[in-house]
């Protein structure tokens, strides 16, 4: 934190970047192993796809989960030992980037018609079946429970399994990908408990020879740097019996929330109709998780001394702080309001635990503003 504040203090002026921590992937993935050792963890690069936290993650954790075929590509090039294939939509020309790729690949498809498509451009490989049993996990983002998109129905499964027997396909087992930022370690090891038991069921009535359950993501790590409790999960799951399958786990929130840092300056300060504003160089088009999930992402104060400029310095005391960006929208907020001693225009604003779903799923071409540096601090 400290090696990251400097930095966020030093650069000039002014100052908008991503900073990236990949040794914080690091020390996360060695975490995840030990707790879920002897299982497979893959790296859901759609969390965070910075090339140094991608780096980290290939030397640390089996493989790499990816959603579309540019993560395909992104993930071999960055040397992933093996490779799953998840996401809807996929088109003819995701079939063929899959029936190319080089490394050890699981694709997992999403519907019988993918399966056509899958067949049709000569993939040899595995493919798991996503299924929605229909059973909700606790989280911020529930993939089952509701009707969603993804998966097939339970009792579309044999089906399946047989069309994908008479395509010439090998089945190999199932993909269960449930929920995102879950907490509840308790709930978490019975989706991977009842996913296990349902998927020994499912393939012995639909004549799969079950060889891989994976269970997906959905590890929780939140704003505040609040984790899902991996002793408490890795006990729980200690000894769980696979029925001789693989078990697989899929997460990208847990290994990537703490490697991104999102740093804006304040370029103005002001208070209008009684609320102060912080007005940053920067904004949610950066940094849109807290404009997309509608919350307050906590942040520090970095105080920078120097000021150029020949008039006075916009400085505010003991005020309720609203962050906003450079947009012309009211939504383009970052923290809703919190009390703070002083601030000046020049200070930065820095935002931990923003590493995953950060940038990534960010709307950085509106308004063409210019791009924020993405630096790498290893070690920090
Ligand atoms: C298929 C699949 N696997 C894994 C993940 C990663 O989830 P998380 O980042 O919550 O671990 C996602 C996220 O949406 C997903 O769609």
């Amino acid at each position: 934190m400290n090696e990251v504040a400097e930095l966020a203090r030093s650069l000039p002026s002014p100052a908008c970047a991503w900073i990236y921590t990949p040794a914080r992937l690091r020390e996360r993935a060695a975490a995840l192993r030990r707790a879920l050792a002897p299982h497979t963890v893959l790296y859901a690069m759609k969390a965070c796809a910075n090339p140094a936290v991608l780096a980290a993650a290939v030397e640390t954790v089996d493989g790499v989960e990816c959603a579309s075929r540019g993560e395909l590509t992104l993930a071999e090039e960055a040397g992933a030992a093996r490779l799953a294939f998840s996401g809807p939509a996929k088109t003819d020309q995701d079939w063929q980037a899959a029936a190319a790729t080089e490394t050890p690949l699981c694709v997992h498809a999403e519907s019988l018609g993918e399966l056509n498509g899958l067949a049709a451009a000569g993939y040899l490989g595995p493919v798991a079946l996503r299924v929605n049993r229909g059973r909700p996990v606790p989280g911020t983002h529930r993939m089952t429970g509701p009707a969603t998109p993804f998966g097939i129905d339970p009792d579309q499964v044999a089906a399946a399994a047989a069309h994908a027997r008479a395509l010439g396909l090998d089945v190999a087992g199932f993909h269960l990908h449930a929920v995102s930022g879950c907490l509840d370690a308790d709930a978490y090891a019975d989706h991977v408990a009842d996913g296990l038991a349902w998927s020994a069921r499912a393939a012995d009535e639909a004549g799969i020879e079950l060889r891989y359950v994976n269970v997906g993501g959905g590890l929780g790590a939140d704003p505040r740097g609040e984790t899902i409790d991996l002793e408490r999960l890795g006990e729980r799951i200690a000894g769980i019996d696979t029925a001789g399958a693989e078990l697989v786990f899929e997460p990208g929130r847990y290994l990537a929330a703490d490697s991104g840092w999102y740093l804006a300056e304040i370029v103005d300060l002001k208070t209008v109709a009684g609320q102060a504003f912080a007005l940053v160089r920067g904004g949610t088009h950066h940094f849109r998780l807290p404009a997309a999930w509608g919350y307050s992402h906590p942040f520090t104060l970095v105080a920078v001394d120097h000021w150029p400029h020949p008039w006075p310095r916009p400085r505010l005391q003991e005020v309720d702080l609203r962050v906003c960006g450079e947009l012309c929208t009211p939504r383009d907020v970052l923290h809703a309001g919190r009390r703070v001693e002083a601030v000046a225009v020049g200070d930065r604003v820095l935002f931990a635990n923003a590493g995953a779903y950060g940038w990534e799923i960010s709307h950085d071409r509106f308004l063409a503003h210019q791009r924020p540096l993405q630096i790498t601090v290893d070690g920090a």
